[in-house]
């Protein structure tokens, strides 16, 4: 069996000016090892990096709409920027004019690209949750209509982000819910893999 992956990872970043843009803590890490685990299994993989493959929100989705009809399964582990500044300043900004930036939302990029989904694709996203990290991330998972999320407690004193080992929360629309105590990202990245087979297995007999 060989799938054809769509892997999605990184920040994206949203300019304010010439000079600064608005971002996130987002590696990369977890993206890496998606590719590394995929490939292992013999899998293609196309690999969108943001931001060199996508910068803005709004690209990525522009990005994604073309190339999502030539994959089985996406991973979306990119760390999306929820807004962006409502205007872009050609000119920097000199310091006494930077007070406030006024933010006008981003697309929800899973959201978009699951009105067009086709029934035998399988789509798996992350999520970082601060209060009742499954109750959230289930709901998350359905609004998205994805078949599996992974969802991260993020606290005030442990990033998510890196290299560091982390417990991770998977819940699965057929297999429910499992904690995976302090786990590496590779070892994570291997059990996607395995997962995504199953679920392309199933939506392709
Ligand atoms: N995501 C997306 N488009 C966005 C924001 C997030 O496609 N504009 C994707 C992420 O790549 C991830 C999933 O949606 O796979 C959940 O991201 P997360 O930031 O946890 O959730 P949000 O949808 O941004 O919701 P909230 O910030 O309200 O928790």
């Amino acid at each position: 069996m060989k799938i054809r992956f769509l892997i999605v990872s990184g920040p994206t970043i949203e300019p304010i000016d010439p000079v600064r843009y608005i971002s996130n803590y987002s590696t990369g890490t977890m993206g890496k090892a998606l590719v590394v685990a995929a490939k292992k299994r013999g899998h293609a993989v196309d690999w969108v990096s943001c931001p060199d493959g996508a910068k803005t929100a709004r690209e990525l989705l522009a990005l994604l709409k073309k190339r999502i009809t030539q994959c089985d399964v996406l991973v979306m582990a990119a760390a999306v920027a929820d807004a962006r500044p409502a205007f872009y300043s050609d000119e920097k900004i000199k310091k006494e004019h930077l007070r406030s930036i006024r933010l006008v939302r981003n697309p929800d990029i899973l959201k978009s690209l699951a009105k067009k989904k086709k029934e035998n694709q399988v789509f798996i996203g992350f999520a970082l949750e601060t209060g009742n990290v499954s109750k959230l991330a289930e709901e998350k998972r359905k609004r998205k209509n994805l078949e599996l999320i992974v969802a991260q407690r993020v606290t005030k004193n442990k990033s998510p982000f890196g290299k560091t080992r982390y417990d991770f929360h998977l819940m699965d629309a057929s297999d429910g819910y499992e904690l995976r105590k302090h786990e590496t990202k590779s070892r994570l990245a291997a059990v996607l893999v395995r997962r995504a087979e199953k679920w392309f297995s199933l939506k392709n007999s």
